[in-house]
Order: structure tokens, then sequence, then C-alpha cells
């Protein structure tokens, strides 16, 4: 393994919408990167994708020289210092995967799943040399998204993940430490605990959905980037948390499984954006004009 962080090659497995943007990333820090996919289509474009975001980033068009497709996974990962798997959210695949990757790399490589929610236990288990894997969760998308979730394992060796927060944090990324592999790690259990509640509040006909949106959008969401919950807590006082959840917590949805509502709609084939409705109908020209809003407030908050 490459003790310089620096100096880190880098494969990346899985040539989809997180695939290719850490690639980029890892390029765009000066680390030489390989990347593959089994779906050919996905590998020829990659080079073509990661190009067009750096043109429209304004970085270095050059750091695409850095980035190497390689239509075999042994070729692809034979030299990397660190591998990191960004295929379909599919436990047996990333499994299968794992294995087939430890067979080809040295016995030094650090080997990192990008699952958004999959416990790291549960993927690595099966692998000779366990205490070289970890997870690193990215955001969508990984080029304008800071932070990293890298999370550790009860058989991870602790110089790895300090490494492995080197690395991220070199290539401009916020790292943050996991010390416990819980479903969801810490981002996405935050989240879907507010999506959870947010799906309640329409199913039990306090509000509509877009109404869910408005008043986030319109409160504590204009805070969030800057003020997190527990400094919140703090600056309003533990004493007033405290008596607000003694009367909240009691009302608000606890249920540990999906919703029926959200059950329902999936069973209608209210998907969202790709049937044309899910909590609400959206023509082809909202979809675009929402994705186009996102992504200017990420380029706008790039460096903040
Ligand atoms: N999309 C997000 O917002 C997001 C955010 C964080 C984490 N993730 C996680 O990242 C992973 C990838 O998600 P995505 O959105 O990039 O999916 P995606 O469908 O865009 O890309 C997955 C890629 O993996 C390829 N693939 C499938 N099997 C493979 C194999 N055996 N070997 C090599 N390549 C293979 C597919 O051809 C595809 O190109 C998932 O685990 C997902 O949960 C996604």
């Amino acid at each position: 393994m490459a003790q310089d962080v620096a100096q880190a090659r880098i494969a990346v497995v899985g040539a989809g919408l997180m695939g290719h943007g850490i690639a980029q990333v890892f390029a765009l820090a000066g680390h030489e990167v390989t990347i593959t996919d089994t779906v050919m289509k996905n590998l020829d474009t990659v080079i073509s994708r990661i190009a067009a975001n750096l043109r429209d980033l304004g970085d270095d068009p050059l750091a695409i020289s850095r980035v190497r497709p390689c239509v075999d996974l042994a070729e692809a990962v034979r030299e990397a210092d660190y591998v990191v798997e960004a295929v379909s959210e599919d436990l047996p695949l990333k499994q299968k995967l794992f294995a087939n990757i430890e067979r080809h790399v040295r016995p030094d490589t650090i080997l990192a799943s990008n699952t958004s929610v999959i416990p790291i236990t549960a993927i690595m288990q099966g692998l000779n040399r366990r205490e070289r894997a970890l997870g690193t969760h990215w955001w969508n998308p990984p080029f304008l998204v800071p932070l990293v979730e890298v999370i550790e394992t009860q058989w991870t060796e602790p110089e790895l993940i300090a490494w492995t927060m080197n690395l991220h944090r070199a290539a401009g990324k916020k790292p943050a430490h996991v010390k416990k592999d819980v479903a969801g790690f810490i981002g996405n259990r935050l989240q879907h605990a507010l999506w959870r509640e947010a799906i309640s509040l329409v199913e039990n006909g306090i509000c509509d959905a877009a109404t869910v949106d408005a008043v986030i959008k319109a409160s504590f969401g204009r805070r969030l980037a800057v003020l997190g919950p527990l400094e919140n807590a703090d600056l309003v006082g533990t004493d007033l948390t405290l008596a607000i959840h003694n009367t909240v917590l009691p009302a608000i949805d606890s249920r540990p499984a999906a919703s029926p509502y959200l059950q329902k709609l999936v069973a209608d084939g209210k998907l969202g954006f790709k049937t044309g409705e899910g909590f609400r109908k959206w023509s082809a020209e909202e979809q675009a004009a929402l994705r186009a809003k996102v992504m200017a407030h990420l380029k706008a908050s790039r460096n903040s």
C-alpha cells in the first residue's frame, strides 16, 4: 500500500452515476485511476461523461488523462492501492464481486464499498482479509457534495480508517468516521428519520406533499447547512429540547417499517420522476427545472 495518500493508485468498480463521479474526484486530486464496468456502454461513455463534468465545473480538463477504463476487472484492480466499489445496491452482487476482487489485488490493498445503507459487515464477512475492508459512503453528485462517511467494521484495522480519511480529505472531501457499522450509517439514518415523518404527515391528512416540502425549505432547511441539530439544541437549550421532546416524540411516527402509503404508491406504479407521478405529479419541464435548481444550488455552495 502507498504510505503517502498522494501516491495512491485508485481502482473504481462500477462506472455508473456514483462511480464515474468518484473517479473524477480522485483524478482531479492527481491520482492515477482505473475504472471498470460489466456494461460496455457505461464503460465506453465514462471518459466523455467525466470530461463534460470537468468542463461544466471549470475544473482542469487534463484530469481526464489520469482515468483509464479497463474492460477486465483483474486488470483494473491489479496495481491498485485502494479499490472502491460502486455497483448496483445488491448484497449478493457486492459479496461475489469482493470475493472476486480479493483474488486479483495485493494482500495490502484496501477494499471499500460505496453502498448507501447495507452494513459493510454483511458485504465483507466472507473475505479472507476483511481487516482491509471498510465502507466509504459518498453522496450524489460526488464532485459537489462534500461528505464521505468512512465506515469501520469490527474487523477493520484502525490505521486504515485514518489513512482513508486522509485520502479523502486530500481529495477535497469532508470525511466523517462512522465508528460502528449500522444500517444507513449516519447520514441516511438521519435523512430517512425525516422522510418517515414527512410521509406520515401526508398519510394522516395533516398537509399535502407540496406543503411538507415548502415548510422544510422555508424554515429549518434554511439553517441546516450551517446549523446542525445538536448545535441547534445547544443554542436553544437542552432543557427546552427536553420539554419539546416530552410533548412531540410520543406524537410522531416511530413505525419500524415502510409506510403503507409509500407501499401503495409503489404498488400503483407511482414511482416519482420515472413515471411522472409519485407523491406529486411531475411534467418533464418540472423535473428538468428541479434538477437544474439542485445542481445550481450545489455548485454555488461548492467551496463553502
Ligand atoms: N445514486 C446515489 O445517489 C447514491 C448515493 C450514494 C451511494 N450510492 C450507492 O452507490 C452504488 C452505485 O449506485 P449508482 O447510483 O452509481 O448506480 P448506477 O446504476 O448508476 O451504477 C451502477 C453501475 O455498476 C455496474 N455494475 C453492475 N454490476 C457490476 C459488476 N459486477 N462489475 C462492475 N460493474 C457492475 C452497472 O453496469 C452500472 O454502470 C450503490 O450501492 C448505491 O446504493 C448511490
